[in-house]
């Protein structure tokens, strides 16, 4: 033994060391929930790398002060921070991590379990599974759904359609896909209005681009299940083989809603498998005056909805359901000797379901915000959102200078400036250049999207601090900014 080095204590930081500096931390947070964020500006404005030029190096040799390291979030990390949980912030879409969700997910991080099996922390497995009842009871879905929680619809997305993949009974679980010659192209479908999370599960399912398929969208930015059919029949015909079809409830740039009763036609006539990404307008469906958004999801063999978005619980959190547990563990489940317990047969390990084996206790937040807020908590919000974009909305069609680009079933909506250039491409850039003239303002953030008739801004309401009055004050903000001429 070395007697030159220092002694090093056992455990953790001090006790009374940690009380103190949770305590600084949560008085920071409470502050940041009294006022919505509203004292920082919503869009970060540092430049490329300066955050990361701040930093040091190389990771510390010796222990550092805390006060020290809150010193430098303050003074380094929260400048390069985009306050998603700001009440001005309607780009993409408005997402909260609520009060009972950060608490719920700070005893999350305290008790660190990994829920991979049901032995490793049978509170984790049994509270998702009955969370997740309740969650899909409130909005409606068919009682026998199986559904546990991933890290995002992405990821959820991707097990579907590896779900899809095993029941085509191609034994791709065992032989793969190279150097086959009895396997022939399969092929995915969706709407071209779908999120490229659909693609992606494409190219790492070893599908490729090739075997994805995008179906045009009709005057309402919804799949048109003619063409759909038309793409079925034409790839059967040249030998590709439709695997899956993915119906979007709620599109990223729209939020429009696929026909999915007639989606769900074709599937059941032409065997494949449906996955619904309801993953933002899937939680208006705890509204009953809005459940109809969910019409034909009953037929679905996964459905995948975030309650990251829109349901005030900290990222990351997104939930999936499926008809078929059983081929969904068909295609994952692989137990090493390591990993087998006595009551395997007895219990659900959800580790059986996907491909990640180290599970967070996340269904402790989900938990924490439907019993917090209760469902007519939530659906009083989700309300009040969808009536202020119906308000925003309303303010776009009577101003002469703006145009509406699309209809407003949730709480986004899309618009651009019109008569803002001679040509298409003058239009768009006028329109870019007033969104960045609005988020440079640091008291809204927006976002924007490519819609048949260009470029779009995109106002999405669902953070829980917003009101009326920061729409207001968005409206005021264009109000000013039409005003500059184009390019400034
Ligand atoms: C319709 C839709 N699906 C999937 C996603 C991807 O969500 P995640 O970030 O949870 O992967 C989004 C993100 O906005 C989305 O709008």
């Amino acid at each position: 033994m070395d007697d030159s080095r220092p002694a090093l204590a056992v455990g953790d930081i001090d006790p009374e060391l940690f009380r103190r500096e949770a305590r600084r931390m949560i008085d920071w947070i409470t502050e940041n929930l009294r006022d919505g964020g509203r004292r920082y500006p919503v869009l970060s404005r540092v430049e490329p790398g300066e955050v990361a030029g701040r930093l040091p190096g190389h990771a510390p040799e010796q222990p550092e002060d805390l006060e020290r390291i809150w010193a430098d979030f303050q003074e380094i990390v929260l400048p390069g921070v985009t306050h998603w949980n700001h009440a001005g912030f309607m780009a993409y879409f408005g997402i909260t991590g609520s009060g009972p969700g950060i608490l719920g997910e700070l005893l999350s991080a305290a008790l660190n379990v990994n829920g991979m099996l049901w032995r490793t922390c049978p509170s984790a497995t049994e509270l998702e599974l009955v969370v997740l009842g309740w969650l899909r009871d409130a909005l409606g879905l068919p009682p026998k759904l199986f559904g546990f929680l991933t890290d995002t619809a992405s990821i959820g997305s991707m097990l579907a359609i590896a779900a899809a993949r095993e029941q085509a009974g191609l034994d791709i679980r065992n032989r793969g896909m190279c150097g086959r010659d009895d396997l022939p192209r399969l092929r995915v479908y969706a709407s071209d209005q779908a999120h490229s999370s659909v693609a992606k599960a494409c190219i790492a399912l070893g599908l490729g681009l090739e075997g994805y398929r995008t179906i045009p969208h009709d005057e309402l930015y919804r799949m048109d299940p003619e063409a759909l059919e038309r793409a079925i029949a034409g790839d059967r015909a040249a030998g590709v083989r439709p695997l899956a079809v993915v119906a979007t409830v709620g599109t990223t740039s729209t939020t429009s809603v696929d026909p999915v009763p007639v989606i769900a036609g074709i599937c059941r006539r032409e065997g494949l498998w449906l996955h619904v990404d309801a993953a933002y307008a899937g939680t208006a469906a705890i509204c009953p005056e809005h459940r109809w958004c969910l019409d034909g999801c009953e037929h679905a063999d996964s459905f995948v909805f975030n309650p990251h978005k829109w349901l005030f619980t900290p990222i990351d959190a997104s939930a999936i359901y499926t008809r078929h547990p059983e081929v969904f563990k068909k295609a994952f489940s692989l137990v090493p000797e390591y990993l087998t317990t006595p009551v395997a047969d007895q219990v659900v390990d959800l580790m059986d379901y996907g491909v990640q084996l180290g599970r967070r206790f996340r269904a402790l937040k989900l938990w924490w915000v439907l019993r917090a807020f209760g469902l007519e908590g939530i659906r009083q919000h989700l309300r009040r959102h969808m009536e202020l974009a119906r308000d925003f909305a309303g303010w776009v069609d009577d101003d002469p200078r703006l145009e509406r680009a699309a209809p407003v079933p949730f709480s986004v909506v899309c618009f651009r400036a019109r008569d803002a250039g001679a040509t298409a491409e003058d239009r768009d850039r006028y329109n870019l250049a007033l969104m960045e003239r609005i988020n440079a303002t640091g008291e809204v953030y927006l976002s924007h999207t490519r819609l048949d008739g260009g470029i779009a801004l995109r106002v999405a309401i669902g953070n829980l601090h917003t009101t009326e009055h920061d729409v207001m004050r968005l409206q005021a903000i264009i109000e000013e900014e039409l005003g500059c001429p184009a390019g400034h």
